[in-house]
């Protein structure tokens, strides 16, 4: 797997690796319950922001289970806004993506931008295959950001999950590789 170079510049951001200035940014959002709300644990302790934060700054992907996490930042405005994650699935070319933003960077589709950004880095110099995101079926805002970023609606898996003291149901989004270069030529 090749070196990624960052930063990578869109018309509106700059995604980057963490460092230990974000932390305070990042524990202000991750520690809201409305941010956790469709995030796998609970809303996050400044331990567990610690910890995040520090693993996301050392990074390495080079093997099947690695994250290549970003920092999102609008340019011209330095500071943490949320972040881009993709992580290298088992199988040949497979990853997953996932994205979260602070609450006052919603609502201007900062995270379809970073995300469409991170898709090209996935497709483009790590060479994957396919992409997917699963997300909670009442996650309308990750539901939405899929279909504008062109991405299937593949599965929906009825009661899939338990978490938050209810039953989930996962819907599955993915984009190939080719479908993703027709989409940005077109
Ligand atoms: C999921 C999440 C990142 C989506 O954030 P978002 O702000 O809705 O998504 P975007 O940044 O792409 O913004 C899209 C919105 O900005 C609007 N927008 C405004 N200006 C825009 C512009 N210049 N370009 C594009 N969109 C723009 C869009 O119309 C859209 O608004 P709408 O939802 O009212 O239609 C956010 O809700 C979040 O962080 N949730 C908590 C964490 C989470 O659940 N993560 C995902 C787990 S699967």
């Amino acid at each position: 797997m090749p070196d990624i170079a960052l930063p990578i510049h869109t018309d509106r951001l700059i995604l980057r690796r963490f460092d230990g200035h974000d932390l305070d940014a990042f524990h202000a959002y991750h520690s809201l319950p409305e941010t956790a709300r469709f995030l796998p644990g609970p809303a996050k302790s400044f331990t567990k922001s610690m910890e995040s934060v520090g693993k996301y700054a050392n990074f390495v992907f080079d093997k099947e289970g690695d994250w290549v996490c970003l920092a999102i930042e609008a340019t011209g405005s330095p500071g943490l806004v949320g972040e881009v994650v993709l992580k290298w699935l088992p199988g040949c070319g497979q990853a997953e993506i996932g994205w979260t933003l602070a609450p006052e960077a919603r609502g201007k589709g900062y995270a379809t931008e970073a995300a469409g950004a991170v898709l090209e880095l996935g497709f483009g110099e790590l060479g994957f295959h396919r992409i997917e995101a699963r997300l909670d079926a009442l996650n309308y805002a990750s539901a939405a950001m899929c279909e504008r970023l062109g991405m299937r609606l593949e599965a929906r898996h009825l009661d899939k999950w338990h978490y938050k003291g209810q039953w989930a149901t996962e819907l599955v989004y993915a984009i190939l590789v080719d479908e993703w270069r027709a989409r940005v030529a077109g």
